[in-house]
């Protein structure tokens, strides 16, 4: 999987993903991380990448030139004449677990974050953006979006995660039920003891717990999980 942000805050961005597991997965050569700063394609003297919107209104848009030119740059550095763009807006579709599943089959990823109060409608068309929203409220910028979508979609690549189940026992998987409670070392800790049924080495049972517990839990927790969509 190889991402390309194109961004202006791209230090942001390659700090983020040069930690933990998506380190390990770059350094193993799993997923790549590439950036292209937008304020190299403004078309001003000043590196202004913004102005005013036609029909005023409260503030600044993202010019569509230089989205355009760092899209156009992305494609040349991934050898393609149009490689799949995901721009990054609280009016996209809701990322969840299945759009990371989506996005994970694809071999590049652009993402596009914008700032301000977005981006010249007519780059996005131009491009074909995928629009994609991390939730509901409204952030400052797509940058810390990308990173969520970055994260979600590097931990399903094939590889990535050492042990192949952990990415597919867990909450959200085909099931679609929250994660069983999980518990390590020590056996008693605050009182508080390990269920039995853990310690007993008998796996149908654990299993059957494990599915009571996840669906106790998802009914607790997120009882809209379990309706018929
Ligand atoms: N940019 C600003 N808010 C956002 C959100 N909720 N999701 C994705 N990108 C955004």
């Amino acid at each position: 999987m190889n991402f390309t942000v194109l961004t202006l805050f791209p230090e942001l961005i390659e700090n983020a993903m040069n930690t933990s597991i998506c380190k390990r997965a770059m350094e193993k050569g799993y997923i790549s991380l590439d950036t292209i700063d937008i304020r190299d394609f403004a078309e001003n003297k000043n590196g202004r990448v913004d102005d005013y919107t036609y029909g005023g209104g409260a503030g600044m848009l993202m010019q569509a030139g230089p989205v355009y030119s760092a899209y156009k740059e992305a494609c040349r550095r991934l050898n393609k004449e149009k490689a799949y763009a995901v721009y990054m807006t609280p009016q996209g579709r809701v990322f969840d677990q299945r759009v990371a599943e989506e996005l994970a089959q694809h071999e590049d990823l652009v993402i596009i974050c914008g700032h301000y109060e977005g981006i010249d409608e007519r780059a996005l068309e131009e491009i074909g953006t995928d629009n994609i929203s991390i939730g509901d409220y409204v952030l400052t910028g797509g940058e810390i979006a990308s990173l969520a979508v970055m994260d979600c979609v590097s931990r399903l690549v094939p590889g990535v995660l050492g042990n192949e189940t952990s990415a597919s026992d867990e909450s959200f998987s085909s099931e679609g039920l929250l994660e069983y409670p999980q518990y390590t070392r020590p056996e008693v800790w605050h009182d508080r003891k390990v269920p039995d049924v853990l310690l007993s080495g008998h796996h149908a049972n654990i299993e059957k717990w494990r599915h009571e517990q996840s669906l106790i839990r998802t009914r607790e927790r997120r009882p809209d999980l379990l309706k018929e969509d």
